[in-house]
């Protein structure tokens, strides 16, 4: 038997955060521990604050221990931030400031959202099923730059008049590292990719166009690029999901477009992401803190199960990350859904027992790879 040098114990800064944040993350931590162990591994989990709780707290979105924490982990598992409570505070003490810092404190620059759409759950889309069923897309969003974080901005006395605005800028570099990292998925998966801009009408978006074509046709020869500009790729997204496999954006128009492209299986509550790029990753559910749902026991789990499967993806537990996602299909194939995804005739069940039903078929159907006889 050969030794594995891969670490045993990870440690996990976890950001539960506001609404449902906790209600999913907490339930999806206990898959993820029960799959580690299976596994041989362990997780040494420790919590912070962010967002709204943590301005209650201490009155900053994130806190320096927060995001000390997180820059000494192995990866962040976050919830969700923000609710009404916090909405008129100023800009810099919102809770989304808190998620948007701490993108930028860790460097994860590249955004993963997968959008899978499997036979069971081609009922629960608003679309019809003959054009949801057997969509499988990434959409790979630019993260810590663009008109998020553009300088200048603000809000002035112009001539009597308040004036507001943004900047949308990307560097060079910028782009160039977010096109690689949708390059290479193209390579692992279907070949293809789809660069969304709005080069008709900015700047920004012709050099990123030129940029991405460069880089495509320089090296990465073997993946066919196209183009779109970002209100067709929208209306294509929902007319015909299926032709898509990777799409490149930036920051404001991946934000827009994952929303959309998360109807296409039926629920936000399905969507995982992976924030990657720098030492730490970040892994979170796409869905906000639906305070609407909060503290009801109701929200659908799997989000934040399924961004516990990119998390073992991306600390090289591949195997582990698989029984999360045999886990997940058997939950779903078996019938067990929540109240979001139940059809009339279907029960729902609660977000905890969701999680044990995951847990059980993760643990029941070994992956291929711990089968193998050491
Ligand atoms: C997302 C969210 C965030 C974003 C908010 C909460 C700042 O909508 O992760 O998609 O706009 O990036
Ligand atoms: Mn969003």
């Amino acid at each position: 038997m050969t030794h594995d040098p891969r670490p045993t114990t990870y440690r996990i800064a976890w950001l539960p955060g506001d609404g449902i944040g906790r209600e999913v993350t907490e339930p999806a931590l206990g898959v993820l521990d029960a799959v580690a162990e299976a596994h041989g591994f362990f997780l040494d989990v420790e919590e912070h604050a962010v967002g709204g709780c943590a301005i209650d707290a201490t009155g900053t979105p994130l806190p320096d221990s927060t995001r000390e924490a997180c820059l000494a982990a192995d990866a962040v598992f976050m919830g969700a931030v923000g609710g009404p409570a916090w909405d008129d505070q100023p800009p810099e003490t919102r809770p989304e400031r808190g998620l948007l810092d701490l993108r930028r404190a860790l460097g994860t620059f590249a955004n993963l959202r997968p959008v899978a759409v499997p036979e069971t759950l081609a009922e629960a889309s608003p679309l019809r099923r003959e054009i949801v069923a057997g969509t499988d897309l990434l959409i790979v969003r630019e993260l810590t730059g663009g008109i998020y974080f553009g300088e200048p901005r603000g809000t002035v006395q112009e001539a009597g008049e308040t004036v507001a605005f943004n900047t949308m800028r990307y560097t060079d570099a910028e782009i160039e590292r977010i096109a690689r990292v949708g390059f290479d998925w193209a390579r692992r998966r279907g070949r293809r990719i789809t660069s969304v801009d709005k080069a008709n009408v900015l700047d920004v978006s012709r050099r990123w166009r030129a940029l991405v074509s460069e880089i495509g046709a320089v090296d990465y020869p073997d993946v066919h690029l196209d183009h779109l500009y970002v209100d067709n790729a929208a209306m294509q997204l929902v007319r015909n999901p299926c032709g898509f496999d990777v799409v490149l954006t930036s920051n404001l128009f991946g934000d827009i477009l994952s929303d959309l492209a998360a109807t296409l299986p039926g629920s936000l509550g399905l969507l995982p992401s992976a924030s990657l790029g720098g030492r730490v990753g970040l892994f979170e559910p796409v869905h906000g803190s639906a305070p609407d749902l909060a503290g009801q026991g109701v929200a659908n789990p799997l989000a934040a199960i399924l961004s516990g499967a990119m998390l073992f993806d991306a600390l090289d537990r591949p195997e582990a990350a698989a029984a999360i996602r045999t886990g997940v299909t058997g939950a779903l194939d078996a019938g067990y859904r929540t109240a979001d995804l139940a059809a009339h005739a279907q029960t729902a069940v609660s977000t905890e027992a969701m999680a044990r039903c995951v847990a059980q078929y993760a643990l029941r159907a070994p992956s291929r790879a711990s089968l193998v006889v050491e």
